[in-house]
């Protein structure tokens, strides 16, 4: 059961389970966040593990101010200024991902941009003191509704976390806005705790929306990473010129003249798979290999993430549907 301890209390405590590798829950001005080191890779699992996520949806990396985020994204004027304005806020900005950022591609999905926010209070506190940026997604199971006290954090995965930092009710309640400058356009992927008109007044120009106005953001197939290569699912073996993605300790048959082999996990371990999934994809895909051979990876657990993300990678595209 979670320990809860009030955030006049909670730093020492909740910088410790960062440190080493654990998801805690932590107030923010908008929700709560379930936060994880965004720099590692099996902390981060840790966060789809806790909240029962059947998908690996990129997270948004939340830093602790202008400076930090420079670091792992690239700023064009405009998202600058809006930085400038609205940070601390509920304000996310998708930026392209620095090539050098330390941000773990689980974080991103394999995406090559990064969507990022400086929260307001304690969590800003905690970031500043851990040093790198803390990925976090609304910390409720998945399918429900955010949780805005600690209470209801507690009442969804108290069970599954080792730490609830209490802050009272989260003042804004509602998630933050989510923006994206491409070109001359300003877009609106998910509406929030910044309303757009305010975005508009500070950018000097209109946010444009999605046709019909729906929302991008989750889930979308566009926004996730897809290899160039074709994905060959549940493979029991491996086919002249392909490239094999193992998983656990048993080989396909012919492994031994993949082009190329990376294993999610020698030991079968879901959480490490979980953690090595898009790196290992692109390095496979890096090998030009016209078709990649996926062992079966079992569906409990994080299993479940890790093969919708399969299937999703696997899927025929249309145009839309491409590497991003
Ligand atoms: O207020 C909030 O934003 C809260 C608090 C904890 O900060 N967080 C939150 O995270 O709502 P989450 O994971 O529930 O929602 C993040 C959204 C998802 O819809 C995801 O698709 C989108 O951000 N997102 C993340 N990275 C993205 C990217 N690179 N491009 C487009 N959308 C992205
Ligand atoms: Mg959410």
């Amino acid at each position: 059961m979670a320990e809860i301890l009030p955030e006049t209390e909670a730093l020492d405590r909740a910088l410790q389970l960062l440190r080493a590798g654990e998801a805690i829950a932590i107030p923010t001005e908008t929700v709560y966040g379930l936060a994880a080191d965004a720099t590692n890779g099996e902390a981060v699992a840790r966060i789809f593990e806790a909240k029962r996520r059947p998908r690996f949806n990129p997270l948004i990396a939340h830093v602790s101010g202008l400076e930090m985020a420079e670091r792992h994204a690239v700023f064009d004027p405009l998202s600058r200024r809006l930085a400038q304005h609205f940070w601390p806020g509920p304000l996310t900005l998708v930026l392209p991902l620095r090539p050098d950022s330390a941000v773990h591609p689980l974080v991103t999905a394999g995406l090559d941009t990064l969507a990022l926010r400086c929260p307001r209070g304690f969590a800003s506190r905690l970031i500043a003191a851990l040093g790198h940026p803390l990925a976090a997604p609304s910390a409720n199971s998945s399918g429900r509704v955010s949780a805005t006290t600690a209470a209801h954090v507690e009442a969804g995965m108290g069970e599954r976390i080792p730490l609830i930092v209490d802050g009272g009710p989260t003042p804004v309640g509602l998630e933050s806005t989510i923006v994206k400058v491409e070109g001359e356009a300003l877009r609106l992927l998910r509406p929030g705790g910044v309303a757009a008109e305010e975005i508009e007044a500070v950018a000097g120009r209109p946010v444009t929306r999605a046709d019909g106005g729906a929302i991008e953001a989750p889930g979308m197939m566009r926004s996730h990473y897809a290899p160039n290569a074709r994905l060959r699912l549940d493979a029991t073996d491996v086919r002249p010129g392909e490239a094999l993605l193992a998983f656990g300790p048993v080989r396909a048959r012919g492994a031994g003249d993949a082009v190329a082999t990376v294993n999610l996990s020698p030991d079968g371990d879901l959480r490490e798979a979980a953690a090595q999934l898009f790196a290992a994809l692109q390095e496979l895909d890096a090998t030009g290999a016209a078709s990649i051979a996926a062992e079966p990876v079992p569906m409990d657990g994080l299993g479940e993430a890790i093969n919708d993300r399969l299937d999703r990678a696997a899927a025929p595209r249309d145009n839309a549907g491409g590497r991003p």
